[in-house]
């Protein structure tokens, strides 16, 4: 009975070792030492040996099992290894790499003035105000007391499509916009940021540009509301040092109407080249709303007055960051564009 027991361990070692899969290795231990398995029934059939022989086999059998049942754990383990390393092959994934970078974008640099500029007026108490890129001829021309034949409309050479639609050459025909949802309600107070269009193309100028327009409509505004708000704007946007100042000029929706100047951010004011030795840089056009421009859209200018302002962006941004070339914002160079943010 000795014998055999060994040669049945024999057999189940051979089996265990061959078992390509937890299912088969299931199986032979099943037939080996479950229930009905090879060992187990030796096992049963002790009862029939002599008294004195049964220790002995028993004992054997005993360790057989423990044997088996240990062998059958390490091929266990084999196999799960086994079952690993393929999986890890067909991944070809290797978890202790370093990861690839993928790289980060970031807002381009005229969308970082435009989100400066509004921020600054958000704090103010300015709301923000929206209007079409096409425009028609009213709300560009007609609304902001430029009529047909007005000589103003030659300094802003437009894109038609056909003769009363346009790209807006301005953000001021959202002045006319706002006061048309809100008349006659005040106070009004909005910016309006976006792209405008004019038939121009070079080292200053590009067919599409951004303005910033301003609007503030209410009772008793006067020109001094409209200096002291763009002073704040200027001392925030370029240094608590600047100084504003505003000569007269001619815009046909403004009376009297002024070119803002601010102090030059090259020299501060000593006079250089880039101001031409005044000590001044021009940022922006602006003005009391004329009357007939309020009448038009619904605010009695008996009643009511209101400034009104328009910015170019590129140029503040080029000013900020000390930009000599307006088309560089357009090139989609990134050894430009990463250099603002
Ligand atoms: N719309 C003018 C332009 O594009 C700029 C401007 C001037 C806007 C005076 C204003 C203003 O609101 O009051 O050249």
């Amino acid at each position: 009975m000795q014998e055999e027991l060994k040669s049945i361990a024999e057999k189940a070692r051979l089996e265990i070792n061959q078992a390509e899969s937890a299912e088969a290795l299931k199986a032979v231990q099943v037939r080996y030492l479950g229930k009905k398995g090879r060992i187990t029934a030796v096992l049963r059939s002790m009862g029939s040996l002599p008294a004195a022989e049964r220790p002995v086999v028993g004992k054997l059998a005993n360790q057989i099992r423990d044997d088996l049942t240990a062998e059958i754990a390490k091929r266990e383990d084999q196999l799960r290894d086994f079952a690993r390393s393929r999986q890890m092959a067909a991944e070809r994934l290797d978890v202790t790499m370093p990861g690839i970078p993928q790289p980060l974008g970031h807002l381009h640099p005229l969308t970082l003035v435009m989100d400066e500029i509004a921020e600054i007026f958000l704090g103010m108490g300015f709301n923000i105000a929206e209007g079409p890129e096409v425009e028609t001829d009213y709300y560009n021309f007609e609304a902001l007391n430029i009529p047909k034949d007005h000589p103003a409309r030659d300094m802003q050479d437009s894109f038609y499509f056909g003769s009363e639609i346009l790209l807006r050459t301005h953000t001021s025909p959202v002045q006319v916009h706002t006061m048309e949802k809100t008349a006659p309600n005040v106070p009004v107070r909005i910016i309006a940021p976006g792209k405008v269009y004019r038939r121009d193309d070079d080292a200053t100028h590009s067919p599409m540009f951004h303005q910033v327009e301003g609007l503030a409509i209410d009772r008793n505004i006067s020109l001094s509301d409209l200096k002291g708000t763009l002073l704040l704007f200027v001392r925030q946007m370029f240094g608590a040092h600047q100084q504003v100042r505003l000569r007269p000029s001619f815009f046909p929706f403004t009376e009297p109407s002024a070119e803002v100047d601010m102090s030059c951010v090259i020299c501060a004011g000593k006079g250089c080249r880039v101001c031409k030795e005044t000590g001044w840089l021009e940022i922006l056009g602006a003005g009391m709303v004329h009357p007939r421009v309020l009448e038009m859209s619904g605010y009695d200018p008996e009643e009511y007055t209101g400034y009104a302002f328009g910015m170019g962006v590129e140029r503040i941004a080029m000013l900020k960051y000390g930009i000599d070339d307006l088309r560089l914002f357009f090139k989609n160079d990134l050894r430009m564009l990463r250099q603002f943010y």
